[in-house]
């Protein structure tokens, strides 16, 4: 499927009362714009703002990694990452259904020279370390030289375990891999795996993490990694046009999303099993749920009279023409938004 199918919104309707088509769609609260408006700034490109130095400090300290970067957007930071790891001629092993692969516009092939080389994903969103060493190339003229694996967790809401991941880490490093990890929503991650969020953190040497998607923040990313990494990562984002000035107005609402908003994803996860469960009750089409993610195939391909259906109570969804729908929970969507939800469901499938 293509999680950006059917994304437009439904006509005429700018302030959905629900918006279930992804995490980014989540508008700042009043406390998070109390923090904006509080925060003092200055130049981020001159390392002056301080907002995005704690910012950057803090989180790198968080997930005991030496250096933190922050970046407009995930793939921003997914790109500086494999280019700071690779140069042209070198390869990525990723998984073919990966953002990093499939949703990024092949960024690091086109301004890096570098090639992707897809990998299967296992049921449970990871990548097994016998396809991870299939694909490293032997050291032969002919082919591009195996340099970095790209790990994504949570992989479709699915969080992939830490032995899992440690396992693909050791397979990678075994043949002289480094190791990034796209964790756009590491924290729903850590909510379901309930580990230490450094036990994750430690396996990959890289490490990009959104807050602008449950953690609600209008925009920003913050890679974080060894520094000899990160100042590479930075040079390629002043090159690509991300060096930003008073940056210290998106890195405050990041400080303020990490200090009240990680702790409350479990609320999301509960909201999308219930959906889960209301869809399965309706007997919706095959349904599965992981973290705060539910997907679901209409079984007579009526997608588009559903998002119409939807649409004229409020809820907004993505749903191409067929095959299966993503529906997305996150702190914009309360319980009242979930029983608006529920109702228009069943008037569907009544
Ligand atoms: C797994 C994953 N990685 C990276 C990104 C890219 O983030 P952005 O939209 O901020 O570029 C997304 C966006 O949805 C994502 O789902």
């Amino acid at each position: 499927m293509n999680q950006y199918a059917g994304m437009t919104q439904a006509e005429g309707r700018n302030h959905p009362i629900c918006d279930l088509r992804s995490d980014t769609v989540t508008r700042p609260d009043a406390g998070m714009m109390a923090a904006i408006a509080a925060a003092d700034l200055g130049d981020d490109v001159y390392r002056e703002d301080p907002q995005v130095n704690r910012l950057e400090a803090s989180l790198a300290e968080r997930l005991g990694k030496e250096a933190g970067l922050f970046l407009p957007t995930g793939t921003q930071s997914n790109l500086v990452a494999l280019l700071a790891h690779c140069g042209r001629g070198e390869e990525i092993l990723v998984g073919v259904d990966y953002h990093v692969n499939k949703y990024e516009a092949a960024g690091a092939s086109v301004l890096g020279g570098i090639a992707l080389c897809p990998l299967p994903i296992s049921e449970t969103g990871a990548l097994l370390p016998e396809a991870i060493r299939a694909a490293v190339k032997p050291d032969d003229s002919h082919m591009a030289i195996s340099r970095l694996l790209s790990l994504e967790n949570t992989h479709n809401g699915q969080a992939i375990s830490l032995a899992q991941t440690q396992a693909a880490a050791d397979a990678a490093r075994a043949s002289g891999l480094a190791v990034h990890l796209d964790g756009a929503r590491f924290f729903n991650g850590i909510a379901v795996l309930g580990c230490a969020e450094g036990d994750l953190a430690a396996i990959p040497d890289t490490l990009s993490i959104c807050l602008s998607k449950g953690l609600g923040t209008p925009a920003g990313s913050v890679l974080v990694g060894p520094k000899d990494l990160v100042t590479r990562a930075r040079r390629w984002r002043k090159m690509l046009g991300g060096g930003m000035r008073q940056a210290g107005i998106l890195a405050a609402a990041g400080l303020y999303a990490l200090e009240h908003n990680v702790a409350r994803l479990g609320e999301d996860h509960a909201r999308a099993e219930a959906l889960a469960a209301v869809l399965r009750r309706l007997g919706a089409g095959p349904v599965t749920q992981a973290s705060n993610m539910v997907f679901f195939t209409p079984q007579d391909g009526c997608n588009a009279a559903l998002q119409a259906h939807l649409s004229q109570s409020g809820v907004v969804i993505g749903a191409g023409d067929s095959g299966p729908i993503r529906l997305v929970l996150h702190r914009d969507v309360s319980d009242a938004g979930l029983d608006l939800v529920t109702e228009a469901l069943q008037r569907f499938y009544s």
